[in-house]
């Protein structure tokens, strides 16, 4: 955790007559006041990447919406302890279950969607979001390691919907979610390859949309700023992230629950007309 600043410090770029709401901070705000989707209760959702960071709020977040959750991550001692966690949460009425697998092997990541669809009695809502923001230098990319990193950053996204869509298609209804990420639209250095498979993300999304649409599925992107995650943590500085919070127009460290609480309508019936866009949560960075 070394590099990480208190919330205070980051927003020390506040006006001093900004009004506070509550005494809250803009990052402890969402997660007190998380609205409540009749529409999600009993929802089919699998997740990818769900032990920890964002996905872990997706995942705990729909599980206290009365959601059955499923999630996929290769961090197994993370993924028992968040099921330990979600155990023991008086708000969750049912357990999500997990599967223990690297999403960059195809045919694991088939098995383990046809485990998961075949656990809850179908799928509802997809959430494609594991990724991994390597960083590399342009000298450092052989063929291999690109292939690697397309795997890990887009390709199971693609196979993931392909493996739920005939399910969704039955009963003309779902939902895919693809996490995007505002790097590419900034054009960061060290992240070429995720980068261009951020960007096709918001191309597979765009494509899908309008290919699913006829069956009722909707397909977006969401699109993070910074978020405060434990594996981002070993790239800030203070520094760092007090450039970032300058650079936002709110004046806060976003979190893992802002995000998740945008995937939440999303998949909501209150979201019944979006589909095919990008939708941020980056406390107005870009
Ligand atoms: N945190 C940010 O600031 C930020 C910004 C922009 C976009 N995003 C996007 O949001 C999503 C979540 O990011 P995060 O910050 O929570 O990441 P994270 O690294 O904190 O968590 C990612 C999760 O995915 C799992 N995972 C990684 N590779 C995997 C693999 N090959 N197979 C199975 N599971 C795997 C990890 O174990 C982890 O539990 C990602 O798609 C990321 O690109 C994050």
């Amino acid at each position: 955790m070394t590099g990480a600043i208190p919330v205070a410090e980051a927003t020390q770029h506040l006006r001093h007559d900004a009004p506070a709401a509550s005494g809250q901070t803009i990052a402890e705000a969402p997660a007190a006041a998380q609205a409540s989707y009749p529409s999600l209760r009993g929802k089919r959702v699998i997740v990818s990447g769900g032990a920890s960071g964002i996905g872990e709020a997706i995942v705990a977040g729909f599980a206290q919406q009365g959601a059955r959750v499923g999630f996929i991550d290769v961090a197994e001692a993370a993924a028992h302890a968040l099921v330990a966690r979600l155990e023991a949460d008086a708000d969750v009425s049912h357990v999500p279950i997990c599967q223990v697998q690297d999403v960059s092997d195809s045919d694991g990541l088939n098995r383990a969607m046809r485990t998961l669809t075949e656990a809850l009695g179908g799928c509802d809502v997809l959430i494609n979001n594991a990724a991994s923001d390597d960083r590399h230098t342009i000298d450092d990319v052989t063929p291999t390691y690109w292939d690697e990193r397309m795997a890990v950053n887009l390709r199971h996204a693609f196979f993931a919907s392909q493996a739920v869509w005939p399910a969704m298609k039955a009963q003309s209804e779902g939902v895919i979610l693809n996490l995007g990420s505002i790097s590419w639209h900034l054009g960061l250095e060290e992240l070429a390859i995720y980068q261009v498979a951020k960007a096709g993300i918001e191309g597979l999304t765009r494509s899908l949309a309008r290919e699913l649409g006829p069956w009722n599925i909707r397909v977006n992107t969401i699109i993070p700023g910074n978020v405060q995650t434990e594996r981002q943590m070993r790239w800030y500085t203070p520094e760092g992230e007090a450039e970032i919070v300058a650079a936002q127009c709110l004046k806060g460290r976003l979190q893992p629950v802002d995000i998740a609480a945008m995937a939440m309508f999303l998949a909501s019936d209150d979201a019944r007309y979006c589909t095919g866009h990008e939708y941020w949560v980056d406390g107005g960075w870009r």
